[in-house]
């Protein structure tokens, strides 16, 4: 018990300064279930810092929690080109991936088609291909979109404990970034045509990836990046702005599992982007961060996620927002 008192200390302690706009209103119905959503649009100046944290709770299948060690883990291995797998889904193949293991032999017999846009989805710690993640977004996009949707597959190195998993980032990020760029240059595929969305551990892989292609890719949606271990000022780990000529970055979990720090061009933060409705106490967070991919799928279908920027988040409790509105997500993310 006095673990879950500490944890619920900590991300109280996380007290968000904003200096830019904040907030938002609109309610929203979303199509899988309904809650009331409020998104937030903002930068926030303070700069929260992931490393402070030693240890965070993990919820277990069986109701149970355990405590995942940040101080004195060890690193259960190393990451090499093999851990990362990739799976192509299209319109005609939306169920069974096709797995890529070689760029021009696979992707020539396959439904893959170069004069369409490419998106990479990346996956987060204890996550793999099949994981809701990447079911719910793939599905919703390829519903409404032909294109070539690419789910990366890390599983063998983000199943490990998650000091291994974040450790491994950087080097998966790059080799996510080599897949691209082959990719690209066998097909002739501008990298105007792509664009990334990660969740968690996977939205500071994509900002990797993408900055190992120079900024180039078009756009990278950061689902609730991840926080621990994560220092907002190493732009060579945590996802930011010049990562890709467009960053957008949706929190659901600030101050627990993902950062509240503004990172990108536009940071949304529905319902104030620590706790979600619907999510009962969520000692973990695990819920409220699980909503960035949701809402993300959810606005693809249906883009209502209408936000409003705000001056502080003070102005935002108060119902005070007067700055310019925009749509949360959507398959074209809005670009100021
Ligand atoms: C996907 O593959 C599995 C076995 O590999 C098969 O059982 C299933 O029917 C396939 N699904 C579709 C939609 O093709
Ligand atoms: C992918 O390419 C590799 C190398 O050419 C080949 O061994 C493998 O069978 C191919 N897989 C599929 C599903 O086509
Ligand atoms: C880029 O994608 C668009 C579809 O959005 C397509 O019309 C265009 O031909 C693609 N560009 C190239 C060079 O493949
Ligand atoms: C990125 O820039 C470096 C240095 O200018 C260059 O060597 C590399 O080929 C570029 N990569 C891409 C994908 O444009």
């Amino acid at each position: 018990m006095n673990l879950v008192i500490l944890l619920i200390a900590f991300s109280l302690s996380h007290t968000v300064a904003l200096a830019g706009p904040v907030l938002v209103y609109n309610i929203a119905q979303l199509l899988s279930y309904s809650i009331l959503v409020s998104p937030i649009r903002n930068y926030v100046s303070l700069e929260e810092d992931g490393n402070r944290i030693s240890y965070f709770l993990v919820e277990k299948g069986d109701g149970t929690y355990e405590v995942e060690d940040l101080t004195s883990a060890p690193i259960q291995s190393r990451a090499t080109e093999r851990d990362v797998k990739y799976y192509l889904y299209t319109k005609s193949n939306k169920e069974n991936g096709t797995i890529i293991t070689n760029i021009f032999t696979n992707l020539t017999s396959s439904s893959f088609d170069p004069n369409k846009e490419v998106v990479v989805a990346i996956h987060g710690w204890k996550n793999d291909f099949s994981s809701p993640i990447n079911a719910h977004i793939k599905d919703a996009i390829l519903d409404k979109f032909d294109l070539n949707f690419i789910v990366v597959d890390w599983s063998s190195i983000a199943g490990r404990n998650y000091v291994t998993a974040k450790n491994a980032v950087l080097q998966i990020g790059r080799y996510i970034g080599t897949f691209i760029a082959s990719l690209a240059s066998t097909y002739g595929i501008p990298l105007s045509n792509i664009s990334l969305i990660g969740h968690s551990l996977g939205a500071h892989a994509a900002g990797i990836a993408s900055s190992a292609l120079n900024g180039s890719i078009d756009h990278i949606v950061g689902l609730d990046p991840a926080s621990p271990l994560i220092s907002v000022s190493n732009k060579d780990y945590c996802l930011d702005a010049s990562d890709a000529k467009f960053v957008q970055v949706i929190h659901t979990n600030g101050g627990l599992l993902g950062l509240s720090t503004s990172l990108g061009h536009t940071d949304y933060f529905p319902n104030g982007g620590k706790r979600q409705p619907g999510c009962g106490l969520d000692i973990t967070g695990s819920c409220a961060h699980a909503r960035s991919y949701e809402y993300y799928a959810s606005s693809i279908h249906n883009n209502i996620f209408l936000s409003q920027e705000c001056s502080s988040y003070k102005d935002y409790t108060r119902g005070k927002c007067s700055g310019s509105f925009s749509l949360m997500g959507g398959y074209s993310i809005e670009k100021e």
